[in-house]
């Protein structure tokens, strides 16, 4: 391998420009070439590649956000699509690639692998957390953290107001963000797609609960089957006299500086990227398990948890409401 090129797909997630900065640094100190690949497999298709080198990564390691730009590609999950991306990176002499991004992003390096047999690694990049393989992914440490700033604030509107919440966060169809937040900020429940939402048991727990206590948040994943809108209505029909808001996150979750944690995630799983390739390793995952890294195939990284660790989903029962 003499060049790699590093691209960032699918959602962007606080800590991308930690993983390019890493990437680049460690690509740079093996004395390979580093090429970047704008807007994902977008970019790789419309042939947009600049060069990479010590000083372009240089303060980046503090901003939200990726300096590579990302988009999601309908074009590169078509053949030709994925043939035309291979022309353009054969031009540019890209013999390897690092991919930052999540489900979407592993699916097509996978077809990619099989097809043209270029070698690629991945790098979770995603503030779901919703992949195998790591215990967390990059941006998701930022993204609760950004959750539960936020529902604090609200906290204080319900708390004055003697106000029930439903905060809706997201998380596609995975309620990993919910569950961690939700355990931060005291939400009196938190619903999510991993384990269904018995409503007659929650309106008990609301009616029964701490009568003393004004305030009430609950968490809502995006993915749940109920949703943030609807439990809202169901909430506001049975209990007429709590006074019930209903408030959606949305992409402030995505956004800004990324925590130490992921920081430092990103810095070493980048590195970890950069020598899975000079040893050969290929359609792989790095990620971190138990604080060592871990490789995971991308068919594997993908798959869907079913189940939300019992741990945490312990904690909400015994210490909400
Ligand atoms: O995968 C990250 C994520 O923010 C999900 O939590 C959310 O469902 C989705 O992306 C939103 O995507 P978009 O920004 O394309 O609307």
């Amino acid at each position: 391998i003499k060049t790699i090129g590093v691209f960032t797909s699918g959602g962007d997630s606080p800590g991308m420009n930690a993983a390019i900065r890493s990437i680049v640094r460690t690509a740079l100190y093996y004395n390979l070439n580093v090429v970047g690949i704008t807007r994902g497999y977008e970019g790789m298709i419309a042939g947009e590649f600049i060069p990479m080198s010590r000083k372009s990564v240089a303060n980046i390691i503090q901003r939200g956000g990726t300096i590579l730009k990302t988009a999601r590609s309908e074009a590169f999950k078509t053949e030709e699509g994925r043939r035309t991306a291979y022309e353009q990176i054969k031009k540019q002499n890209i013999d390897a690639l690092v991919a930052i991004g999540g489900e979407g992003t592993f699916t097509g390096a996978n077809a990619f692998i099989r097809e043209f047999n270029i070698p690629v690694v991945g790098l979770p990049g995603t503030i779901d957390n919703d992949l195998i393989g790591t215990d967390f992914t990059i941006g998701y440490d930022t993204a609760i953290n950004t959750v539960i700033d936020a529902v604090d604030k609200i906290r204080d509107t319900a708390e004055s107001h003697d106000r029930l919440f439903i905060v809706e966060v997201m998380g596609r169809d995975s309620g990993l963000i919910a569950l961690r937040s939700g355990i931060g900020v005291g939400a009196e429940a938190i619903l999510i797609p991993e384990s269904k939402t018995n409503i007659d048991e929650l309106f008990k727990r609301l009616e029964e609960g701490r009568k003393d206590k004004s305030s009430k948040i609950i968490i809502v994943a995006e993915g749940d089957e109920i949703g943030g809108l609807e439990i809202a209505q169901m909430i506001k029909e049975r209990f007429p006299k709590y006074d019930t808001r209903l408030s959606i996150l949305g992409h402030i979750q995505r956004g800004g500086k990324p925590s130490c944690m992921d920081r430092v995630l990103a810095s070493r799983l980048g590195i970890a990227a950069v020598e899975a390739l000079l040893n050969g390793r290929k359609g792989i995952m790095v990620g971190l398990v138990n604080n060592n890294v871990h490789y995971t195939p991308f068919y594997n990284a993908i798959k869907h948890l079913s189940e939300a660790d019992p741990n945490l989903l312990k904690i909400v029962n015994i210490l909400s409401l």
